[in-house]
């Protein structure tokens, strides 16, 4: 598949190639972006054994890069038909997630740029996301608000322009796909819990049972969903006999449950883009795939909503390999081996120019 990329070219300057490696979670992926050209190789691959155990087991995760990520770079570069010599930076996300995984990808990223003698760059996941939207046709301007919704984070970010950001709100407890997570298992699903509740919720009526919109009533832009997950399990609980057996009362709960997220995420949404007084909202994330989510923001914002292609919603290193491209002026030959489990976006630093090559 290939990406599209809008970026301006700089005429003549180097590098251009970048390797993005991808494994803060359960997802091993691997991508090459050429700028001018956007994404030209990809592959990932989800690791399937976590359904089993109803949510991510870190040991099995790092394993499983372990075992897939040599190949598939082999695959990727074969795919992209470039040379391991023709790539001019290799880039890995070094956080945040699981601290065994991200070593796993850190490892191979810093050992394979030393191979070919080529810089390196640790890039954080969640700038990944951010930056995502801009790998498809018609990308937005800067600056932005953006709304970033995963396994593991829900913020609301300011972006003044790569590498500029300002973090407006974010949750207090649960992020939002672990609240789909969490709600799926509940309901009997397998993991990941978001598309599974979104099909559920297609046959139900979300007026059925009542929500909360957690946090609405009150002025700011943090989120919480811990609430409506314990208000769920209750209704689950209540009505169990019924669910246990009654197709159509999970169906309902899972409707109710999905619309009140995504009423919650566009009530934010709308308050973030009046207080900054911006008009473009970005979505990127695992959450950012949820279809009702997309149409009520269209629907209910002033300005234009941007989305990442579908295939880049969830972890890929097509989103890597981007932010790696961006982060050049700061890549390293010294082969240092660091990742950030817990890593705040507001502690990024600003770009750093790229070194004449
Ligand atoms: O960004 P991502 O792939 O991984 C993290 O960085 O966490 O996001 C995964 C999350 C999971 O919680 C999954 O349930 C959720 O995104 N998700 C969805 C949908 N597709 C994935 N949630 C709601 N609706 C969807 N269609
Ligand atoms: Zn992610």
């Amino acid at each position: 598949m290939q990406y599209f990329s809008d970026l301006p070219i700089s005429s003549g300057t180097r590098p251009e190639a970048v390797l993005g490696i991808e494994t803060s979670c359960d997802e091993t992926a691997v991508a090459v972006y050429r700028h001018g050209a956007g994404i030209i190789g990809e592959a990932v691959y989800t690791q399937l054994d976590h359904a089993r155990y109803g949510g991510v087991v870190p040991e099995l995760a790092s394993r499983d890069h372990v075992r897939k990520l040599a190949p598939m770079i082999r695959q990727v570069l074969d795919q992209a038909a470039i040379e391991p010599e023709a790539l001019d930076i290799v880039a890995y996300t070094a956080g945040p997630g699981l601290a065994g995984a991200l070593l796993v990808g850190a490892s191979v990223a810093e050992a394979y740029a030393a191979a070919i003698d080529r810089p390196a760059i640790g890039v954080h996941h969640m700038e990944g996301h951010l930056l995502s939207p801009l790998l498809k046709e018609n990308p937005p301007e800067f600056p932005f608000v953006a709304l970033l919704v995963s396994g593991g984070h829900t913020m609301l970010v300011e972006v003044a322009e790569p590498g500029r950001y300002r973090l407006l709100g974010e949750t207090l407890d649960d992020a939002a796909g672990e609240a789909f997570d969490k709600t799926a298992r509940l309901l009997g699903l397998s993991y990941p819990g978001g598309p599974e509740v979104a099909k559920l919720a297609e046959r139900g009526d979300p007026d059925r049972f009542s929500f909360p919109r957690p946090m609405t009533d009150r002025p700011g832009l943090d989120f919480s969903f811990s609430g409506l997950k314990t208000h769920t399990r209750l209704l689950i609980e209540r009505e169990a006999d019924d669910a246990g057996r009654d197709e159509r009362t999970r169906a309902d709960i899972a409707a109710g449950f999905e619309r009140a997220v995504v009423e919650t995420l566009a009530i934010k949404c709308r308050r973030a883009l009046k207080d900054t007084r911006l008009e473009r909202l970005v979505i990127a994330g695992g959450v950012s795939a949820n279809r009702r989510l997309r149409t009520a923001l269209d629907k209910s914002l002033p300005g234009r909503v941007y989305y990442p292609p579908s295939a880049l919603c969830t972890d890929n290193g097509a989103m890597i390999a981007l932010a790696g491209w961006f982060r050049r002026g700061s890549a390293t030959r010294n082969g240092h081996i660091g990742v950030r489990p817990r890593w705040p976006l507001d502690e990024l630093p600003a770009l750093e120019k790229p070194k004449a090559a």
